[in-house]
């Protein structure tokens, strides 16, 4: 029976590209940052991408993650052009689908952790009941449950960089977007964050964008990409 197989393959969601940057091009005035970068992730994996300090690595994830609008080339989710989109469509997906971690927390000051964390439930409309449950289990599951009720300057760096991660995954978001997550933190709680943010991506089958300079952090990945001179090395 040769057709089941066939299906079956259609169907590997392993295969499925959620998203996709197809020769992308950027510049900030004079300064090119992307010069065709192309990247696809598929859903579920976890796809590195590394590079020197200015290769491009911030301003790709920016555009893949539609905070920023290329200026040739293509993004795609779910096989949907974002630049398609409007200003407000593409605010939609990211608040619904899409979660961010960057190198340094930037929780809400004036809020407490507990608080940090529901915010994304509260955009999306969550259940005041639905939204504690969901709180308490990040918590437990980051281990700061015991730091909830407190603001981030009263927490060490790991502990809010936990909620951090905790908060960019709350609403259970097709792609998690993460801009060198530890890259502030000593190694121990470095390893701390990386560890738990793969864990619950793969737990919620969220694909991850992470950019790292770090070679140990990118091993971790399903695929790395390396960039250089804002494209794919390999590519030029
Ligand atoms: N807001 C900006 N204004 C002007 N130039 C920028 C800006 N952001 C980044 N750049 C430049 O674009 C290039 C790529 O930067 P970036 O994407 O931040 O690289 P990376 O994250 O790999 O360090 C660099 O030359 C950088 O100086
Ligand atoms: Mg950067």
């Amino acid at each position: 029976m040769v057709l089941p197989v066939v299906l079956s393959v259609i169907v590997d969601r392993k295969w499925y590209v959620v998203l996709s940057a197809r020769d992308v091009g950027l510049a900030y005035g004079k300064t090119v940052a992307l010069a065709g970068a192309s990247v696809t992730v598929a859903e579920g994996s976890v796809v590195a991408l590394i590079g020197a300090s200015g290769s491009g690595k911030s301003s790709l994830l920016y555009c893949l993650a539609g905070l920023l609008t290329p200026d040739t080339g293509e993004i795609r989710f779910d096989g949907v052009l974002l630049n398609g989109l409007s200003e407000d469509d593409r605010s939609d997906l990211r608040r619904k689908d899409f979660g961010f971690v960057f190198q340094f927390a930037e929780l809400v000051p004036e809020l407490t952790l507990r608080q940090n964390i529901a915010l994304p439930l509260e955009l999306n409309r969550w259940r005041r009941s639905a939204r504690k449950q969901r709180v308490d289990e990040l918590l437990e599951q980051l281990d700061i449950h015991q730091q909830a009720d407190r603001r981030p300057v009263q927490v060490s760096g790991g502990q809010a960089q936990r909620a951090a991660v905790a908060r960019a995954i709350a609403h259970r978001p097709r792609m998690l977007f993460a801009d060198e997550p530890t890259g502030a933190l000593d190694s121990v709680n470095g390893a701390i964050v990386l560890e738990s943010l793969l864990q619950l991506a793969k737990v919620n089958r969220t694909s991850v964008v992470l950019v790292t300079h770090d070679r140990a952090i990118a091993r971790r990945a399903d695929e790395v990409v390396e960039m250089r001179d804002g494209r794919m090395v390999g590519s030029e």
